[in-house]
């Protein structure tokens, strides 16, 4: 036997087929994209599938109080070494961003399970409840129960219809105030690695597979209401207007300036104007900014200057303004021992070892405070995410997938590079 084939590797077809069977769950005709947000009809269905791959893949499966789904292979010593993801989208999302990370996972522990691979630490793979945060404006739920820091009020937190995040819950038969029982320990995980795809561009422009992440962008979430007087579109003169859609705008742009200047990010990606008719001067708008940054210190001053803005343009308008931070977390480092973990996986399968740093939001922001954490992406096509198009080729899905397994292996028998 050649040493090529004695080096383990995943079922790169199987991983794909699944893929493509969780990317019909929510499948959005109009867009020919998936919208399957948290607690969803679809989202709830996707589950059962999950559950069922997660048996059909031999694992010991539960699903914890915050309704995370765990595939579990015993172990001899204590500390199990966990990956994960999510399988909640955006609305018109693409089918990758979350399932790809789940299913590998689940991949990696069928193939240590088939193969009769060692792991002396028990593996788990974990599908977290709503990393994404779009239904009710606040995301990683499951992850941050699991990591200790489950907040009760969240379970008032409301979505487009009205129906709050513990009603949601209740239907999906979970126990909302219990969800913080789904805390656990570094003791109880020894590391965590998320396998995603990258979101962005650089690894198809380096013309890499896999990549490393080094960090993690920290974000926060913005609320902007601005109050203004609606009134008569046709007969009140421009300089006697108090129009908040027109101060929204300015706000918007000033936000946009500010990130280019701090070499962060910022994005309005919602936005509700009352009473919304094309002849009324509207008379209250609401909107949301998600600001990113790699650096703490970037981020809280981008927040800070994007509030005084706000606070300007609303004075020279004679707007009431008002501005709350909805959600956030800061950025997250990975840890050296899990990267190098992972770069010993790219050595053995001859991938070069790229590290770099990621902008997109992972659950593996939030395990990273109870455990060393390691990310490790996959090569997006055209860097596009968020949107029907995302896509990743098998070959890389694959790679990125048995890069996932020796780490696993790796860090399962405390396999030190
Ligand atoms: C998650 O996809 C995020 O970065 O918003
Ligand atoms: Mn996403
Ligand atoms: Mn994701």
């Amino acid at each position: 036997m050649s040493s090529e084939t004695a080096i383990p590797r995943i079922n790169g077809e199987r991983l794909w087929h699944s893929l493509q069977q969780l990317g019909e769950i929510g499948a959005d005709a109009s867009s020919g994209g998936v919208t399957r947000l948290s607690l969803s009809d679809a989202e709830l269905e996707a589950r059962q599938f999950i559950v069922c791959l997660m048996k059909e893949a031999g694992l010991d499966v539960r699903q914890d109080e915050a309704g995370n789904l765990i595939g579990r292979l015993e172990g001899e010593l204590p500390g199990a070494v966990v990956t994960g993801s999510h399988i909640d989208s955006v609305i018109q999302a693409g089918r990758f961003d979350g399932p790809l990370g789940v299913l590998s996972g689940i991949e990696a522990l069928r193939t240590v399970k088939e193969q009769g691979i060692r792991h002396a630490r028990p593996l788990e793979v974990i599908c977290f409840t709503d990393e994404e945060g779009v239904r009710f404006g606040a995301g990683y739920f499951g992850s941050r129960a699991m990591a200790g820091s489950w907040d009760e009020a969240w379970l008032e937190l409301t979505d487009f219809s009205g129906i709050t995040l513990k009603e949601a819950m209740e239907r999906a038969n979970l126990k909302p105030h219990k969800a913080s029982q789904a805390a656990r320990s570094g003791e109880e995980i020894k590391a965590y690695v998320e396998l995603h795809i990258e979101q962005g561009r650089v690894l198809e422009d380096r013309e890499i597979p896999v990549g490393i992440a080094t960090a993690i962008y920290g974000h926060r979430w913005l609320e902007v209401r601005l109050q203004g007087r609606a009134d008569h579109a046709g007969t009140t003169p421009m300089k006697l207007r108090r129009d908040p859609m027109a101060a929204a705008a300015e706000a918007m742009l000033a936000a946009e300036r500010i990130a280019l200047q701090a070499g962060g990010v910022a994005t309005a990606g919602t936005l509700q104007i009352s009473p919304g008719a094309i002849n009324v001067i509207p008379g209250e708008v609401i909107f949301t900014l998600d600001v990113r940054h790699e650096r703490l210190d970037s981020l809280a001053e981008m927040a800070r200057a994007i509030e005084s803005a706000v606070n300007q343009v609303a004075d020279e308008r004679r707007l009431e303004a008002a501005i709350r931070i909805i959600d956030g977390a800061d950025p997250v480092q990975s840890a050296e021992s899990v990267m190098a973990a992972i770069a010993a996986g790219c050595g053995e399968l001859n991938i070069p070892e790229h590290r770099m740093i990621c902008g997109a939001g992972h659950d593996a922001v939030v395990m990273s405070g109870i455990t060393d954490m390691g990310l490790i992406l996959i090569r997006s096509k055209d860097g596009i995410s968020h949107h029907p198009q995302e896509w990743s080729s098998l070959d890389d899905c694959e790679a990125g997938a048995n890069v996932l397994l020796h780490t696993l292996i790796r860090l399962a028998n405390d396999i030190i590079v």
